[in-house]
């Protein structure tokens, strides 16, 4: 599996100056970690994530810290020190640094040697942490092991927001698409569908191929999109409407909300949170 995490992250700026958008924590761990945790879920049993210079961080965190876990240990926290060690036991993982951010296409591309020879390529693109279960990216290899073609992950999207996604053509019904066509945030008229992508993908070397000859498209950046799309043309993606929730942390205002969804949801933090509402409520009066 890749996971790009190489992007500059302008969008939750100054919060992301130093701090890698992946490492800014939700609830009690960072994005990437819910990341990795949903694709381990799913099956994954090697990580190549794909960093920049100055995210150094990121390995850091899933690097493993034996003093650390010895120092939690020796004060009795032996369940901090579980999870501490946990978090670099999680999978394989190997890192590749994107010596430049640019685009989604090109940070998969800078992995490919690493992934080179695999039968089909899990991408789960970290700002989107997933709520629901089975796992989404479980939910898409579930496909691919139907079809073993390149799979999208797709949800319905209102029209007034559809300019932010990529946005795919389909032919068929029912919850897996064949997918004919796929756009890159489209305007509301121009949109061929309200089925935009999400990030997980599972892409097969064809893809790869093709993100070698894809040049830079919209932003200046080398879309992932752009490869997907070739391929659609000839048959061969489809797309799962997915069951479950994404839940974007890309953004403040999105992080914000995600996080308020999952505390409220968190047995020992909810109750907490709850209480303190009602208190900020009540001195409102
Ligand atoms: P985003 O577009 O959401 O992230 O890319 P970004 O570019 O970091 O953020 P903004 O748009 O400037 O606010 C989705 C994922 O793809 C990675 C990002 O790190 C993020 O996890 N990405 C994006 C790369 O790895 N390399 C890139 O060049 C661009």
């Amino acid at each position: 599996m890749v996971v790009p995490a190489g992007g500059l992250g302008t969008r939750f700026l100054p919060a992301t100056k130093a701090l890698p958008k992946e490492m800014v924590p939700v609830g009690d761990r960072p994005s990437i970690q819910w990341g990795i945790e949903e694709a381990v879920a799913s099956g994954i049993e090697r990580a190549v994530i794909v960093t920049a210079p100055g995210k150094e961080l990121i390995q850091a965190h899933f690097a493993a810290d034996p003093g650390l876990v010895a120092t939690l240990e020796g004060r009795g926290a032996d369940d901090l020190a579980h999870r501490v060690r946990d978090i670099s036991q999680l999978c394989q993982m190997e890192f590749v640094v994107q010596p430049e951010p640019l685009g989604l296409g090109h940070a998969v591309w800078c992995a490919a040697p690493l992934v080179q020879g695999e039968e089909a390529i899990g991408v789960m693109l970290p700002d989107d942490l997933f709520s629901g279960s089975p796992p989404l990216l479980g939910q898409l290899i579930d496909v691919y092991r139907q079809q073993h073609c390149t799979v999208l992950a797709l949800r319905r999207c209102p029209r007034d927001q559809i300019s932010r996604y990529g946005v795919a053509a389909v032919e068929g019904e029912g919850a897996i698409f064949r997918v004919t066509d796929v756009v890159e945030k489209p305007s509301a008229a121009a949109a061929p569908s309200d089925l935009a992508l999400m990030g997980r993908y599972v892409l097969t070397p064809e893809v790869i191929a093709e993100l070698e000859t894809t040049s830079a498209g919209a932003g200046g950046e080398i879309q992932l999109t752009d490869a997907i799309r070739r391929l659609a043309q000839k048959g061969a993606v489809v797309g799962l409407e997915f069951t479950g929730r994404l839940l974007d942390v890309g953004t403040l205002e999105s992080w914000l909300a995600t996080n308020a969804e999952i505390v409220w949801r968190d047995q020992e933090l909810g109750p907490m949170l709850r209480a303190r509402i009602q208190e900020l409520e009540l001195n409102q009066e």
